[in-house]
């Protein structure tokens, strides 16, 4: 049998479009936006100017993909669509889904793969921090990344977190929640700390948090202001000249016994399918990839961190 060719392994390479391309149609549409008052098909259809059984057949299909609900003949908004799927709500993310699922961005990814030209970074790190701000496996596991790296939240001294390129800052604002004595400075640009400051709030650590909207690439970080720092998923973004000059300004800012935390996919002698993927997906968006734990631990010594240990898959830490 294993000499037969699989179809299954053809049947996936293309089943996961149908979803994406779906919720493509309904955000062009529009659908989500009607629906935030209780409506029937034909009262979507009059609204976005299209078929009463097309729009029926569509919002039928993101009932039972748990998007929408139904009671009799009216549709409505679930908690998470009414959050992030109606246009000019805070935390919309319809803007993500279309870049993500547009033609032209795998028409630049295949002119990508034939010049050698990745295109320019073009995420939306906006909505992308909006969707993240809500995650709820995310404090824990966190707060898990955290002991790993020796970090107690019970610790009763004080401590200043830097978090570079901070997000929403979910990963430290796990840790400011579990420990009153942390300080956390937030840095990124302005749109993505407006995220930043709303998690703060709804997550009631407002005092604890300091916002400092500026460029990773040139911030003056400071010498010895910092007890710990946090890099989250910014690292495989940056080329081995960007992070050695990022770590080196991490390193001045640290005090003398500092930590630096790094959370990011660390690639491996043989790729996953999704580190693979990874890969892929990061050198054709602005060049990037996923860089090795031995790569970060020649930089982070060059630099003059004194230990740097690898924690999982992808967290290490460098104490100075
Ligand atoms: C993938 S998100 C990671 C967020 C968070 N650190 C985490 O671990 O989930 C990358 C973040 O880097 C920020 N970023 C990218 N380039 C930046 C720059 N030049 N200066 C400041 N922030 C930047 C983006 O705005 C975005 O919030």
């Amino acid at each position: 049998m294993n000499d037969l060719p699989n179809p299954d392994l053809i049947y996936d390479l293309f089943g996961g479009i149908f979803k994406p391309q779906f919720i493509r149609i309904a955000l062009l549409l529009d659908v989500f936006t009607p629906l935030a008052r209780p409506s029937t098909a034909e009262q979507v259809a009059q609204a976005c100017r299209a078929d009463s059984t097309g729009i029926q057949t569509l919002l039928d299909y993101f009932v039972a993909a748990q998007i929408l609900e139904k009671h009799g003949d009216r549709y409505s908004l679930t908690l998470t669509a009414e959050t992030f799927l109606v246009r000019g709500r805070k935390a919309y993310a319809g803007d993500m889904l279309l870049d993500y699922t547009d033609p032209k961005m795998y028409d630049s990814i295949l002119e990508s793969i034939c010049t050698g030209q990745p295109r320019s970074l073009n995420e939306n790190f906006v909505q992308d921090a909006w969707l993240e701000s809500y995650s709820q496996t995310r404090i824990p596991n966190s707060l898990e990344m955290w002991k790993a790296a020796g970090v107690r939240p019970e610790d009763k001294k004080p401590l200043r977190l830097l978090d570079l390129a901070s997000g929403c800052a979910i990963k430290s604002f796990a840790l400011a929640q579990a420990s009153p004595n942390l300080r956390v400075t937030c840095l990124d640009s302005a749109d993505v700390l407006d995220v930043a400051r709303d998690l703060a709030a709804r997550m009631d650590i407002t005092s604890s948090v300091t916002l400092l909207p500026a460029d990773l690439f040139t911030a003056d970080l400071g010498d010895s202001l910092f007890d710990l720092a946090l890099v989250g998923q910014i690292t495989h973004y940056l080329t081995p000249a960007q992070n050695r000059d990022l770590l080196r300004r991490i390193h001045a800012a640290l005090t003398d016994s500092g930590t630096l935390v790094i959370d990011c996919p660390m690639s491996k002698e043989t790729h996953t399918e999704s580190s693979a993927f990874l890969n892929l997906f990061l050198w054709s968006n602005g060049g990037g990839t996923a860089h090795s734990f031995e790569s970060y631990r020649v930089w982070l010594k060059e630099v003059g961190f004194q230990s740097v240990t690898q924690l999982s898959e992808r967290w290490l830490k460098a104490e100075k």
